[in-house]
């Protein structure tokens, strides 16, 4: 069984934890600066297993000796942002964070394949790529594959099928540039079924997806779906099933952008990012890719501050 360790016990950690074990994809380690928290978060998943018949291990707690020769870390430690908080000081405090829980991890088990899902997404995924000197092939941000299930779930609602009816991908920045895509219903281009009022509105929605979430818990933001979205990830490499998945990776030129992560379509299997697939979009598309992956090199000069 391999080990996969997850950084950052809170709400996206110990979902993505329980998800892992109750797939039995491997061995949990669940780490967290809280250290009881996250022994136990663990405790309580692993005694959810005999139920649910799962034979995995699941522990926890704040020793990084725990995580040694893990296949995967991924890193959810960090904060959401607070009202008054600007985001420059969600991505200083973040980026320290990351870079941190990068080392630490990087320490104990030189081989890893990193998810990182801490905010501001693409930025960390930056700070992970840089702190660990990784090649590009192990570090995947999570964020596409969300927001692209967002944006199948809202244009369900709007054409009145199951979301199973819906195929859409979102490419681009996980924030406001995000670019979403590819939208079919029952394998008919959404536009042609549901007009182009109704598609907008979906786009809109999806847009603020993460918000709407945050509205409405007050005093956190979502993890049942981003949860979701990084156990697919954590399966397709440690059953080496090869899915097209949109990550944020780090782009050599690829889609017209070097040197910073953004989300486009990858192929994930054993060895992490094993082919970034390129898709073909409308010039408006194109124009809007290229406004995120701007805004996104804004952050990330930011983030170099903190990580020296
Ligand atoms: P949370 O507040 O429930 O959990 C965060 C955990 O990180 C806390 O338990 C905290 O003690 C821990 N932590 C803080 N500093 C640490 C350190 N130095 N070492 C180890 N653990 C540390 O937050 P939640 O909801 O689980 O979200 C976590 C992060 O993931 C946030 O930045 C959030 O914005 C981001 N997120 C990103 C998504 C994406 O699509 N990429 C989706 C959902 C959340
Ligand atoms: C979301 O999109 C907070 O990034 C997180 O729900």
């Amino acid at each position: 069984m391999v080990k996969i360790s997850i950084i950052g016990a809170g709400a996206v950690g110990a979902q993505t934890a329980s998800l892992i074990a109750q797939r039995q994809l491997g061995d949990v380690v669940l780490i967290d600066i809280l250290g009881d928290m996250a022994k136990g978060k663990a405790l309580d998943i692993a005694q959810s297993l005999p139920i649910l018949g799962s034979p995995v291990s699941v522990i926890g707690g704040d020793n990084y000796t725990l995580t040694k020769n893990s296949a995967i870390v991924v890193i959810v430690a960090g904060i959401a942002r607070k009202p008054g908080m600007t985001r420059e000081q969600l991505l200083e405090t973040n980026a320290k964070i990351v870079r941190e829980v990068t080392k630490k991890a990087v320490e104990h088990s030189p081989n890893i394949i990193f998810i990182v899902v801490t905010n501001p997404l693409d930025a960390m995924s930056y700070v992970v790529k840089k702190v660990s000197g990784f090649p590009r092939e192990r570090i995947i941000g999570m964020a596409g594959i969300l927001d692209s299930a967002r944006f199948r779930y809202f244009l369900a609602q709007e054409a009145g099928v199951t979301v199973d009816k819906v195929e859409a991908l979102v490419l681009g920045s996980h924030g406001e540039e995000m670019v979403p895509m590819l939208a079919k219903i029952k394998g008919k281009p959404a536009i042609d079924i549901i007009g182009s009022e109704k598609m907008k509105k979906a786009v809109e929605k999806v847009r603020n997806g993460g918000a709407e979430i945050v509205h409405l818990l007050k005093t956190a933001s979502a993890s049942f779906a981003p949860a979701a979205a990084i156990a697919e990830m954590v399966e397709s490499i440690t059953k080496d099933q090869k899915k097209i998945l949109p990550c944020s990776v780090f782009l050599e030129g690829e889609y017209g952008v070097n040197g910073c992560c953004i989300g486009v379509p990858v192929v994930l299997g054993k060895k992490g990012v094993e082919n970034i697939v390129d898709v073909e979009m409308t010039a408006e598309d194109e124009k809007k890719f290229k406004l995120a992956a701007n805004s996104i090199r804004e952050m990330i000069d930011h983030a170099e501050k903190y990580i020296k």
